[in-house]
C-alpha cells in the first residue's frame, strides 16, 4: 500500500542516517562525490541512495518531479517490503555570464580599489549561482539571495591599486600604484570580473617584478584555501616556525589548485615526506617534490588499493613512521578511501570541501577560505590574522622563488572568455592549471 507521502519513512542504508524528507538526505549528501557519474552528472550535487519504501512506483515518479535525474532505474531486494537502489542528482542550472557597465566600486576604510590586469577563476565561480538557482528558502540577506539575482563571481584579482581607503596603511597610489595579487570577499561587491576590483588591505599583498600577473591571478583564494587548511586546521608547522622533525603528510587531488599550494607551503614549512596523489597532473606534482626528503607522488587512476599499497611500501621501505595528517583539497569520495587508512586513527584530515564522510577516530575539520574575512560556522574560526600574515608572506616568497604560482592558461577574449571557461572548469577539463582572463582582451574595452 502507498504511504501518505512517498518520500517520509524510508532508511537510509549507507549511513544509517534516520531522514524523514529526501530533500534532507540529497542536502546532507550533496558532497559526496560518485566520481563514476560525475561525467554524466557535471555537478556535486548527485547521491547514491538506497533505501526501503512501500510504494517503489509512487516514490520514483516522486523524485522525478521534484527533478532528480535517474541515473540508475531502481531495483527491488529480497526480504525487504520494498528496496531501490539508484543514482540521482539534480539537473544543473545554466551559468550564463553578461557583460555590463556598473559604476567603479568605492573602497570602504580598509579596502584598497584594483585596476584588474587580469583576473583568476575558482570551480566556486560556477558552483556558487548554479546552487544559488536552486534556492527556493526566504529572501534574506543570504549568499543564496545574493547570488541569485546575479553577481560577480571572480575573486582572484592581479592588478594595479588604483585607490585606497582611508585607513589603508600597506598600500599606495601616488606616482605609480602598487602592483598587487588579493582575494576580494567572496560574495561582495568588486569582483575580478571587471575592470576594477574590490580587496580588503589584509588579503592584498604586493607583486615583486619577477611576479607576472598572470602568475599572481592563480594564487590567492587557493593558495589562501591552502594556508587554512595546513596552517589552522591541520595546526601543521609553518614557514615562519618550520618543523624540525619528519613530518609525513598525505595530499590527495595534489595537482588541484589547493592541493598545489598546500604541497608548496608545507615545502617551505620543511613539512616531509610529502604523499601526494594525482592523475593526469603527476608529472607537476612531480616536479613540486622533493625525492631526497622522501615525498613521492602516486597516481589514483591505477585504483585505490594499489595506490595505497605503494604508499605504504614507500613509507615502509623509507622507515618514514606514521602519517599523521592528510589533506583532501576538495576532490571528495574518491580520496575518502586512501586517506582513512594511510592516515593513523588518532591524526588529523582536512577537507576543503562539506562532507559527511565518517573518519572513525581521526579528526576531521573542515575547511572554508571566506574565514579569512568573515567568521565561518564550519569550524575553520576567524582566520583574520592568518590570511595577513600569509599574504605578506607570500610577496617575499614569490621574490625569492620559495613559493610559485600555479600553471595557468590565458583564455582568449578576456572577459568574454569567462562563461566558456567555467563550463570548462564545471567539465573538470583543467589538469594543473588555472584559467586567467587578460581584462585588455575583452573586446571593445
Ligand atoms: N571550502 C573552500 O573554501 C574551498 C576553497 C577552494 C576550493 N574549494 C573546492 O576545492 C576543490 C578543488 O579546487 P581547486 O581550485 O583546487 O580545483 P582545480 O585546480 O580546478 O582541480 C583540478 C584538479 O582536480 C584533480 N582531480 C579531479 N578529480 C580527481 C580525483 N578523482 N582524484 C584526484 N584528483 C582529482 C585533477 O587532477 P588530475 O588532473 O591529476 O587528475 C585536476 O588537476 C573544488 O571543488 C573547489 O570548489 C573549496
Amino acid at each position: 500500500m502507498a504511504s501518505e507521502s512517498v518520500t517520509k519513512g524510508f532508511r537510509f542504508n549507507h549511513t544509517g542516517i534516520r531522514v524523514a524528507h529526501l530533500e534532507n538526505i540529497l542536502c546532507c549528501s550533496q558532497e559526496q562525490n560518485l566520481s563514476k557519474i560525475h561525467k554524466d552528472c557535471p555537478m556535486d550535487r548527485f547521491v547514491k541512495l538506497c533505501f526501503t519504501v512501500p510504494d517503489i512506483d509512487a516514490t520514483m515518479k516522486h523524485f522525478k518531479s521534484i527533478n532528480v535525474n535517474i541515473v540508475k532505474d531502481a531495483g527491488t531486494a529480497e526480504n525487504q517490503e520494498v528496496a531501490a537502489s539508484f543514482l540521482g542528482c539534480f539537473p544543473s542550472a545554466e551559468v550564463k555570464c553578461e557583460i555590463e557597465s556598473a559604476p567603479i566600486p568605492e573602497p570602504k576604510d580598509k579596502q584598497v580599489l584594483i585596476k584588474v590586469v587580469v583576473s583568476g577563476s575558482n570551480p566556486k565561480d560556477w558552483k556558487v549561482p548554479t546552487w544559488a538557482a536552486e534556492y527556493n528558502g526566504p529572501d534574506n540577506d543570504s549568499w543564496q539571495t545574493k547570488a541569485k539575482s546575479g553577481m560577480n563571481h571572480g575573486d582572484d584579482i592581479a592588478g594595479v591599486v588604483e585607490k585606497v581607503g582611508k585607513d589603508v596603511i600597506a598600500f599606495k597610489t601616488e606616482q605609480k600604484g602598487d602592483r598587487v595579487g588579493a582575494f576580494h570577499e567572496m560574495q561582495a561587491p568588486g569582483g575580478s570580473y571587471a575592470e576594477y576590483g574590490l580587496a580588503w588591505e589584509h588579503t592584498t599583498f604586493h607583486l615583486p617584478a619577477s611576479t607576472s600577473f598572470e602568475e599572481a591571478a592563480t594564487i590567492p583564494l587557493a593558495a589562501l584555501t591552502a594556508a587554512v587548511a595546513v596552517f589552522k586546521n591541520l595546526k601543521l608547522p609553518t614557514p615562519w616556525l618550520p618543523a624540525t622533525e619528519s613530518t609525513p603528510f598525505i595530499v590527495y587531488g595534489a595537482s588541484s589548485s589547493v592541493g598545489s599550494y598546500a604541497i608548496k607551503l608545507a615545502r617551505n614549512s620543511n613539512i616531509h615526506p610529502i604523499i601526494a596523489v594525482a592523475g593526469k597532473g603527476t608529472p607537476h606534482v612531480e616536479s613540486l617534490l622533493d625525492r631526497s626528503k622522501g615525498d613521492a607522488v602516486f597516481d589514483y587512476r591505477k585504483g585505490t588499493e594499489e595506490t595505497i599499497k605503494g604508499i605504504r611500501a614507500h613509507l615502509k621501505s623509507g622507515k618514514y613512521g606514521e602519517v599523521r595528517h592528510g589533506l583532501d583539497p576538495g576532490i571528495g569520495e574518491p580520496s575518502k578511501q586512501v586517506l582513512t587508512e594511510i592516515v593513523v586513527s588518532d591524526g588529523a584530515i582536512n577537507l576543503v570541501l562539506p562532507s559527511d564522510w565518517d573518519t572513525g577516530k581521526i579528526a576531521k575539520t573542515k575547511t572554508t577560505v571566506g574565514s579569512v574575512h568573515t567568521v565561518d560556522n564550519s569550524g575553520s574560526g576567524d582566520n583574520h590574522n592568518l590570511g595577513l600574515v600569509t599574504c605578506r608572506w607570500f610577496t617575499e616568497a614569490l621574490e625569492k622563488g620559495t613559493f610559485t604560482a600555479h600553471p595557468y592558461e590565458v583564455r582568449p577574449g578576456g572577459l568574454e572568455a569567462v562563461q566558456q571557461a567555467l563550463q570548462d572548469l564545471k567539465d573538470g577539463k583543467n589538469s594543473a592549471s588555472k584559467y586567467v582572463f587578460r581584462i585588455a582582451d575583452t573586446p571593445g574595452l
